[in-house]
């Protein structure tokens, strides 16, 4: 027996038990003749008592032991007076005076405290991830992302769903980014692609009538990194048939609040998620994931400033723009210099400007940064339509529809940030629905699918297709928590004529349709289903739930922001006889 109890387990009723430990030395205090260890595992502290008297050679064992040294422990658990009690330990009642004791292993001196959390470098964190992961915040981090996954697990067995795994080197499965290319040695000059989902897999196992799927997936793609994206992260990938949208919405909303009511019981919820479109998303927050735990709303100045004569504004209205504000409650208050950080903001989220002006007290002046381009009256109008109360900062973009929604979303969430609006502790879920099945793409000259090119239009949109293709609407849903996409899914495109005509759309003619598609335009002609699914993004979720502000926190093995593993130097250059292998000639430019 290696030992009888973890650190985290020993109470009061322990006492007079012999017990046998294991574990890191968390901390050491040496008064001489007595030496405290806190000895740590995955489970807690226990205080273990070295006594130079009583056990010499345990001692001396404590003696030489430094910080993250590995030590196995014998001895006998007494409860401690009440006075030294330690309320900040599970283990706080008792302490085990230590009878014997095994270096099991040294360490040299760690590069980052294990101890308290550093502000070192985070790269520091990542090249020895197996130290950082020891540290209390990881080891919590990763039970609950194993908490979260295990109760999906359950929850979806006993709504009669199974869980089968697909493959990870197949064909390109395009969702929009680009793709990990694996080389064949056996086939010269042929690749197979990482998959960026099983989209297309689980469809599949729709029409081989499988009914419920669900995988807890490994996606791949290439394409920028940032806080909440990796180039391999974690989907929860689901695919049910003879479902509609309502279906698929009904069950994922009832996942995801048991799950918080069982992870996070902490944490509150707003039931049931609330649903916006995504014209209306755009409208009232100027984003398709907006954070739903405050208002802030976008106001639309168009009818106030319909007439004016002013360049500020006519520039955007004449050329199809839109002129939109944001009331910041009390921010009237900031100094210049907060002001001139709120403009380089919209600036750098692609504002040529921004207009900004503080509502005075009744009879005031106005301070402004646009007064002298336009009339009084217009200033009190766009006051009144923005509902401006004395002390109010107003924010106003006049731009194209685009910019001033990414200019305008970047200020809400700035704002919300600042005036604490964010809270933690709230969880709001929500849907947002009705995306456009495909959007114009300027520079290419042609039509890209929103979501995949697998995703079903509304039939009442389909007489469009043909003629307006912009306004047809998809039955495509995104789940969006705190501010974030955290998943999106859509009902299927069933058919092989439909599926054709989108296609067609698209610009895939019909020679790489059938090169790129043909397993899926051919199993849709074997009877396949009617159905629909949903991938919500496992690190994401539980980057929310842990309260951290990036995916990499609740990833054992992250990659840097430049795709780097730190810790085995991924990636990195490969014997010339593995090329040749392979049938690989470099072209290093
Ligand atoms: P989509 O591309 O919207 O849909 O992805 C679904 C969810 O996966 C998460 N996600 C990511 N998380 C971390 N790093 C990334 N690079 C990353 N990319 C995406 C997000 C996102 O909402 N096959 C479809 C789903 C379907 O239609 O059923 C798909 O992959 O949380």
């Amino acid at each position: 027996m290696f030992r009888s109890h973890t650190c985290g387990e020993l109470r009061a009723g322990h006492a007079g038990q012999e017990v046998l430990l294991a574990g890191w030395v968390h901390r050491r205090r040496d008064h001489g003749p007595l030496i405290f260890i806190d000895l740590r595992d995955r489970y807690g502290i226990t205080q273990v008592v070295f006594d130079s008297t009583a056990a010499p050679a345990a001692h001396a064992v404590a003696s030489d032991a430094r910080s993250e040294y590995v030590l196995q422990v014998r001895g006998p658990v007494f409860e401690r007076p009440v006075e030294a009690y330690n309320p900040d330990l599970a283990t706080g009642t008792i302490e085990v005076h230590a009878t014997e004791a095994t270096l099991l292993n040294p360490a040299r001196n760690t590069p980052l405290y294990i101890n308290k959390e550093g502000g070192e470098d985070e790269a520091l964190r990542l090249k020895y991830r197996y130290l950082d992961l020891r540290r209390e915040r990881m080891q919590k981090n990763l039970i609950l992302r194993h908490r979260i996954v295990k109760f999906i697990r359950d929850y979806l067995d006993r709504e009669g769903f199974l869980e089968i795994e697909t493959p990870i080197l197949i064909k390109s499965t395009p969702e929009g980014a680009r793709d990990y290319l694996v080389p064949s040695r056996i086939h010269p000059g042929e690749f197979y692609a990482l998959p960026q989902s099983p989209q297309q897999l689980k469809q599949l196992l729709m029409v081989a009538g499988f009914d419920r799927y669900f995988q807890i997936a490994r996606c791949f793609r290439d394409e920028d990194q940032r806080a909440d994206r990796q180039p391999e992260f974690t989907q929860l990938d689901m695919e049910l048939s003879f479902v509609d949208q309502e279906d698929v919405l009904d069950l994922i909303e009832r996942l995801f609040i048991a799950l918080c009511r069982e992870v996070v019981p902490h944490k509150r919820l707003v039931t049931p998620f609330p649903r916006l479109t995504y014209a209306e998303a755009l409208e009232r927050y100027g984003s398709d994931k907006p954070d739903l735990r405050y208002g802030l709303e976008l106001v639309n100045l168009g009818p106030v400033v319909a007439q004016s004569q002013s360049g500020l504004f006519r520039a955007a209205l004449d050329t199809g723009g839109q002129v939109k504000g944001l009331r910041v409650p009390g921010a009237g208050t900031y100094s210049r210099k907060q002001l001139d950080e709120l403009v380089d903001m919209a600036k750098q989220a692609g504002a040529r400007g921004l207009l900004w002006a503080v509502v005075p007290a009744d009879g005031g002046d106005v301070r402004s940064s646009f007064g002298k381009q336009v009339s009084p009256e217009e200033m009190a109008a766009i006051i009144r339509q923005m509902e401006g109360e004395p002390g109010d900062l107003l924010l106003i973009v006049a731009d194209a529809p685009k910019i001033v929604a990414q200019v305008l979303d970047r200020l809400r969430r700035e704002s919300g940030a600042r005036l604490n609006l964010a809270d933690p502790n709230l969880l709001a879920w929500g849907w947002v629905l009705d995306f456009p099945l495909v959007e114009w793409n300027e520079e290419e000259q042609r039509w890209d699918a929103v979501h995949h090119p697998f995703t079903a239009p509304r039939d009442e949109d389909l007489h469009l297709m043909g003629t307006d293709p912009g306004r047809v609407r998809a039955r495509a849903y995104d789940l969006v928590l705190n501010g974030y996409e955290v998943g999106g899914g859509s009902i299927r495109i069933h058919r092989r004529d439909v599926q054709q005509q989108l296609f067609d759309l698209l610009g895939i003619d019909r020679e790489t349709a059938m090169r790129q598609f043909g397993h899926m335009l051919e199993a849709f002609e074997y009877g396949a289903p009617p159905h629909g699914g949903i991938a919500p993004g496992i690190d994401r979720i539980c980057m929310i739930l842990a309260d951290e502000s990036t995916i990499r926190e609740v990833m054992a093995f992250p990659k840097t922001q430049q795709a780097v593993d730190l810790m085995t130097s991924a990636p990195s250059p490969v014997d010339e006889r593995q090329l040749r292998e392979l049938h690989i000639a470099l072209r290093l430019e």
